[in-house]
């Protein structure tokens, strides 16, 4: 583990998420950054970064596919909050050779072209948006996939050559829930409508109750290789 690691869960350990992200910023300053795809955990990491006025940069990866309840949602956040979420799009050049060559649906064909898509749309962003900063913070949970239960709070990103900060690693689906009504944060009305896991629109379904959570995301893919590409882990 690199010596960066240590130190974050060092410091981290055993504090609320708020105060373990004021003391990232304080470590960091100016160069931590948070990710939202305002879903429900999005949601409380924006809560608690704006209401809170932490020193960090919010930004979000806009597909181009998103749900309209999504935007939406991105809206009311700025309402409420009326702070700046940065958004990055795709490069225009590779994204339209892609769309003029195999069509505006592709991802339904291959593995390869759906990463293909996602590599575009998300990856290529992602990497400019986490450009010059030195940690990346995230909404991922413990209990979102069986994956996921083996990543840790703080990871040293190989990909991205940081450190990922993951506040609420730990809290179930009902804190999360809890959270957001007591503190009467906005947030994307699919949750309510059987979507535990918002993505691309044309990627993502509703679940049935028992389900996964990610079960709805590129529900047409073996289990195996449903990760964007966003998250990558060693594990
Ligand atoms: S994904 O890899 O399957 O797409 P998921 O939807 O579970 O990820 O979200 C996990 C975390 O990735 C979110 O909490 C957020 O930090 C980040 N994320 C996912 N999608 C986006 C997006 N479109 N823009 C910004 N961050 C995102
Ligand atoms: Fe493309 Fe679907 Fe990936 Fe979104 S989730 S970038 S639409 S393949």
């Amino acid at each position: 583990m690199s010596e960066v690691v240590k130190h974050i869960k060092h410091i981290t350990e055993g504090h609320s998420p708020v105060k373990a992200l004021r003391k990232l910023a304080d470590l960091f300053p100016g160069e931590v950054i948070f990710s939202t795809s305002f879903g429900w955990e999005d949601q409380v990491i924006s809560h608690m970064i704006f209401n809170n006025d932490l020193p960090i940069k919010v930004f979000t990866l806009e597909t181009g596919r998103l749900f309209p309840e999504t935007y939406y949602t991105w809206n009311r956040t700025l309402e409420m909050y009326g702070k700046p979420i940065h958004a990055y799009y795709p490069q225009h050049e590779t994204l339209e050779a892609m769309v003029n060559t195999k069509g505006p649906n592709s991802f339904y064909e291959s593995v390869e072209n759906r990463k293909e898509c996602c590599n575009i749309r998300k990856i290529e962003p992602l990497s400019r948006a986490l450009a010059g900063n030195k940690c990346w913070i995230t909404g991922i949970r413990a209990e979102q996939s069986p994956n996921r239960q083996f990543m840790e709070p703080v990871e040293w990103d190989e990909s991205n050559q940081m450190v990922k900060f993951h506040p609420i690693y730990s809290w179930t689906l009902e804190e999360v829930k809890t959270y957001i009504n007591v503190n009467n944060i906005p947030y994307n009305p699919l949750h309510d409508r059987g979507f535990p896991s918002i993505g691309c629109a044309p990627c993502t379904r509703a679940v049935q109750p028992g389900e996964d959570f990610r079960a709805g995301r590129w529900w047409w893919e073996d289990q195996s290789k449903k990760e964007c590409g966003l998250h990558v882990t060693n594990n």
